[in-house]
């Protein structure tokens, strides 16, 4: 009898260690809710239409994510990761991915989990703004709590091998992480997030941009106020993003290591003068991104709402 149960608890494992760790596929919806992409592909264009930034907002969403315990929406719910200091005050878009799931929920009940839906909307969010597309690979649960380590999100004062640790500890290679950099080619980002790099904290930025970013970014106070990302071409998804790396005009610290005499040059430079290049590369990063460390199987759950757990 001992031994009876005890093998049905090794098959159970056995079943369970399977069903874990279940591979995410593109199809994973085909059978369950044929109409689960093109809801929220809707869901995502009228918001992006309406307002260009939501665009950049979802896809960022998508990122801090993934970066945080995985793609398990974790960062869809309230408390731990929302309050982190790269977090708070700066994460928008809940309220349109909570209007998406609605809609999914109304037409497949308790099928279509929150972490597929930001991860769809991220690559719906770039093709609204004129980017590349992608194949999203489905099939993530969602967590049931939100206790990941938000110190793996790199921040703006990071240097380059900052950086390239942060992306490696997720499995992204440097030519990854240089791709990923490129989704600011649209969003905006707060006067306090590049204070010091206009202020002289910086020797490697071009003096008129520098300028030019004072008058909404002053020395003391107008913390929130925002400027673009890529001040060029700030609500299309494009190379801009690397051309102004060249000429010293990354918003960010943590954009101009990438083009600073350094290792990831070329790599700026490809991209820079080839923009099917960087499109292949970031479309291929997204991907690598999508699938950090999901839930599957029978793991964590189906949230009914995406920014709370199931009761
Ligand atoms: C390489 C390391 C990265 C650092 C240090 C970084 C840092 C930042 C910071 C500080 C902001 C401005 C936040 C604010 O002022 O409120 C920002 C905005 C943004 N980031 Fe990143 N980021 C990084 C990588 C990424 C990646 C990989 C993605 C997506 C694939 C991404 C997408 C965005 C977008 C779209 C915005 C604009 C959001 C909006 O306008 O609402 N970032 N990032």
């Amino acid at each position: 009898m001992a031994s009876a149960s005890c093998l049905s608890v090794l098959v159970l494992v056995a079943l369970a260690a399977t069903a874990a760790s279940a591979q995410l596929s593109p199809t994973f919806y085909d059978t369950s809710c044929p109409r689960a992409l093109a809801t929220i592909k809707s869901g995502v264009t009228a918001a992006v239409s309406s307002n260009p930034r939501m665009g950049a907002s979802l896809l960022r969403l998508h990122f801090h994510d993934c970066f945080v315990n995985g793609c398990d929406a974790s960062v869809l719910l309230s408390g731990n990761e929302q309050n982190a200091i790269q977090n708070a005050g700066s994460l928008f878009g809940f309220g349109v991915i909570d209007n998406i799931k609605t809609q999914v929920e109304a037409i497949c009940k308790q099928t279509v989990s929150c972490a597929d839906i930001l991860t769809v909307a991220a690559r719906d969010s770039v093709v609204a703004l004129g980017g590349p597309s992608w194949t999203v690979p489905l099939g993530r649960r969602d967590s049931t709590s939100a206790t990941g380590n938000t110190g793996d999100l790199p921040g703006p004062g990071s240097s380059l091998a900052q950086l390239q640790a942060a992306f490696a500890k997720k499995n992204l290679n440097t030519v990854d992480m240089v791709a990923l950099s490129g989704a600011h080619t649209i969003g905006r980002a707060q006067c306090q997030n590049f204070r010091s790099r206009i202020y002289g904290g910086d020797t490697n930025i071009n003096a008129a941009f520098a300028t030019s970013l004072k008058a909404n970014c002053p020395q003391s106070g107008g913390n929130g106020n925002l400027a673009a990302l890529d001040a060029t071409t700030a609500n299309a998804f494009d190379n801009a993003y690397y051309t102004n790396l060249l000429s010293q005009k990354g918003l960010l610290h943590s954009d101009q290591v990438l083009f600073n005499n350094g290792s990831t040059d070329n790599t700026v430079r490809n991209f820079a003068s080839r923009a099917a290049a960087f499109s292949s590369a970031y479309a291929t990063a997204m991907v690598k991104m999508g699938n950090i460390s999901p839930l599957t199987g029978t793991q964590g759950q189906i949230r009914l709402s995406c920014s709370k757990v199931n009761s």
